[in-house]
């Protein structure tokens, strides 16, 4: 699966302990989609929702195929089998001072990309497709994950060729659903036994243009590969005009405090499901006195976990009572009933 910030792969036993028992689970702001596929595949039923369509065609692909991989050999054969052409990706791209990928895999995607939607396909197919781009395009790329600065010097990695292959998913077995949606559009919507809530962390560094540290911004790249439709793009490392300042700003990232806050006040005061289960980070823009404040006056809460960023994240998964912010890097993980 594609590298994403904030994914919470680490953590995924850590949420497993909070929500054994539960049937189905909204992952409302699903990303890169690994939490809802990790449930998924232990048979749970899914909900996925994210308001960006990367995720979108994430979780058509790992949540609702119900294709064997086999049916797609063929068209990722004739993929890889295509020549790379001048076009959309490599014209604006290629010509930047630092590159996301060498020319010869942005004429490779020209071609990949163009291919894809001349075909006819199903939204399952087409999204199977896509991430298995974005899956290739992961493995050659010239960044540090995101798209908000490229290397100088080209990676190592971004020499080799842009292969695809068949994304390693499961067949649908359980009763899935995958929204592409704010938030607020569905919350008086969807009830599930467990609703899991990951919103952007923005940043508290006061001095760090808030434009930078959205996921718009982030992955662009992906934005316009799921959609190709050859935006206009701006500055050094060709964002799309839909990312630039007040455009597509999630209240999530807001550079106000009190504006996330009112925003998860809203969110849990609207939310349907019995049991919450909030991921946030100790470097976010809410510290973790507000979130339990907003939490106490709607909900009971149940158990409050700090996990620092390392390896064995369950040897480090402490409940606690001290919620005061610290200085280090830790997820928290607040349980409310
Ligand atoms: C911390 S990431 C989630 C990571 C995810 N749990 C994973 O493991 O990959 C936050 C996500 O919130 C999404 N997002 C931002 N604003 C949103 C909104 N208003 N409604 C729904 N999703 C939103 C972003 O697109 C991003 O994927």
């Amino acid at each position: 699966m594609i590298n994403y910030i904030g994914s919470k792969e680490k953590i995924i036993p850590c949420i497993e302990k909070c929500i054994s028992g539960c049937s189905t689970l909204w992952d409302a702001f699903s990303g890169s989609c690994r939490v809802g596929v990790n449930f998924s595949n232990e048979g749970k039923n899914v909900i996925s929702s994210d308001i960006s369509v990367w995720s979108y065609h994430i979780g058509n692909c790992y949540l609702m195929n119900d294709n064997d991989r086999n049916h797609y050999t063929e068209m990722i054969n004739e993929l890889n089998a295509l020549q790379g052409i001048d076009g959309w990706f490599s014209q604006t791209y290629g010509s930047l001072e630092k590159l996301p990928y060498q020319i010869k895999n942005l004429k490779k995607l020209d071609a990949i990309r163009e291919k894809i939607d001349e075909w006819t396909l199903t939204e399952i197919e087409k999204s199977t497709l896509i991430v298995s781009l974005l899956e290739g395009l992961n493995e050659v790329d010239n960044t540090l994950g995101h798209f908000s600065s490229y290397l100088r010097d080209f990676s190592k990695r971004s020499y080799n060729d842009l292969i695809l292959n068949v994304p390693n998913y499961k067949i649908k077995q359980s009763d899935n659903l995958v929204v592409c949606g704010d938030v607020f559009d569905l919350v008086d919507d969807i009830q599930a036994d467990v609703m899991y809530i990951d919103p952007p962390y923005g940043s508290n560094n006061i001095k760090m243009p808030s434009s930078r540290v959205r996921y718009s911004t982030y992955y662009h790249f992906l934005k316009t590969v799921c959609l190709n439709d050859k935006p206009d793009v701006f500055g050094k490392v060709g964002r799309r005009i839909d990312t630039k300042k007040d455009c597509d700003i999630s209240v999530w990232e807001n550079v106000n405090n009190d504006i996330v806050v009112g925003a998860f006040d809203e969110l849990i005061h609207r939310a349907k499901s019995n049991k919450i289960l909030i991921s946030y980070n100790s470097n976010g823009k809410m510290n973790l006195d507000d979130i339990i404040g907003v939490c106490e006056k709607h909900r009971e809460v149940k158990q409050v976990f700090k996990i620092p960023h390392r390896k064995n994240v369950m040897a480090d998964m402490k409940s606690t009572n001290e919620w005061n912010n610290t200085n280090s890097n830790e997820e928290y993980l607040i349980e409310i009933e």
